[in-house]
């Protein structure tokens, strides 16, 4: 369960570059749901996805995860319980290091230190079972340095890695988005694979009418640092892309109008 209560964040407050990216967002997602996020460029959701993994500390408002009240713990500690895929394929990684090294990295997740680096044979074999079911035919090349593979190879990696210890939340922030479009159907089949097996509370950001139509539980729009549109349940499933699009031209036209106005306008989505 991840809950953020009234999360604000303004960058460069007082300078001529002010943004107030998040506005008092208050989000409730349960264990096991699957919710996609849209929005316009600047919208402030990679902001959303930073306040919960704990990039920056909020300036206001409250960050709930699993049970824990995580506002105020650093990065690196609320990593152990949260798996991220990024867009960028060369982050998340370590390029020199082969597959199987890797996955062995990504095993020792929330773990403490110094469980060296044997890779035991019966460990070996799990992590092979676990990419050939991937049906990427990487399942004997273990030893490749990952450096080496393609970009939708990288991140379909990248998304086990971020899985293989299952972890309270899964956060990805258009990691489709760099890639070929054979290459982000294969990792957006596996995405869908992977959380539903694994019953994964995720937050995906797409710029994808297709993707935010057709995957996920619940869909989010953000707009201007705030939560604009909530749509889940039956809804949600008949949900198609040209719906989405209407709406996202109506929240265009509110955003060309002032600011004061637009608040008017966008309150009448939520
Ligand atoms: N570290 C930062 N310093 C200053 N401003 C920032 C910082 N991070 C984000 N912003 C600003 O906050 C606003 C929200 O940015 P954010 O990256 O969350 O948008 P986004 O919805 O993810 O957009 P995109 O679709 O382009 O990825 C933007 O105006 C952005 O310029
Ligand atoms: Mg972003």
């Amino acid at each position: 369960m991840l809950e953020l209560r009234d999360a604000t964040k303004t960058f460069l407050p007082g300078t001529a570059n002010e943004v107030r990216a998040l506005r008092g967002v208050s989000l409730r997602i349960e264990a096991g749901e699957f919710v996609v996020v849209i929005g316009t460029n600047g919208s402030g959701k990679s902001t959303l996805l930073n306040a919960v993994a704990g990039m920056f500390v909020l300036d206001e408002g409250r960050v709930e995860l699993a049970g824990h009240d995580v506002t105020r713990w650093a990065e690196h500690r609320r990593a152990k319980l949260i798996g991220r895929v990024f867009q960028n394929p060369f982050h998340g990684t370590a390029p020199s290091l082969t597959i199987l090294e890797n996955l062995a990295l990504a095993l020792r997740r929330g773990q403490t230190r110094g469980l060296g680096w044997a890779v035991s044979r019966r460990l070996h074999d799990e992590l092979r079972e676990r990419v050939r079911q991937m049906s990427l035919n990487l399942e004997d090349r273990l030893d490749t340095p990952i450096g080496s593979l393609s970009g939708g190879q990288r991140q379909s990696l990248t998304l086990l890695m971020a899985s293989l210890v299952k972890p309270q939340l899964l956060l990805l922030d258009e990691h489709t988005a760099a890639l070929d479009p054979k290459s982000a159907d294969q990792v957006i089949r596996l995405t869908e694979q992977i959380v539903r097996r694994d019953r994964l509370t995720t937050l995906m950001v797409t710029h994808s009418m297709h993707q935010a139509a057709n995957l996920g539980d619940r869909l989010v729009m953000m707009s201007n640092g705030q939560v604009v549109c909530d749509i889940a349940g039956s809804e949600k499933l008949s949900l198609r892309p040209e719906d989405l699009l209407a709406r996202f031209e109506d929240i265009r036209r509110a955003e060309l109008l002032d600011e004061t106005a637009a608040d008017m306008l966008l309150k009448s989505y939520v």
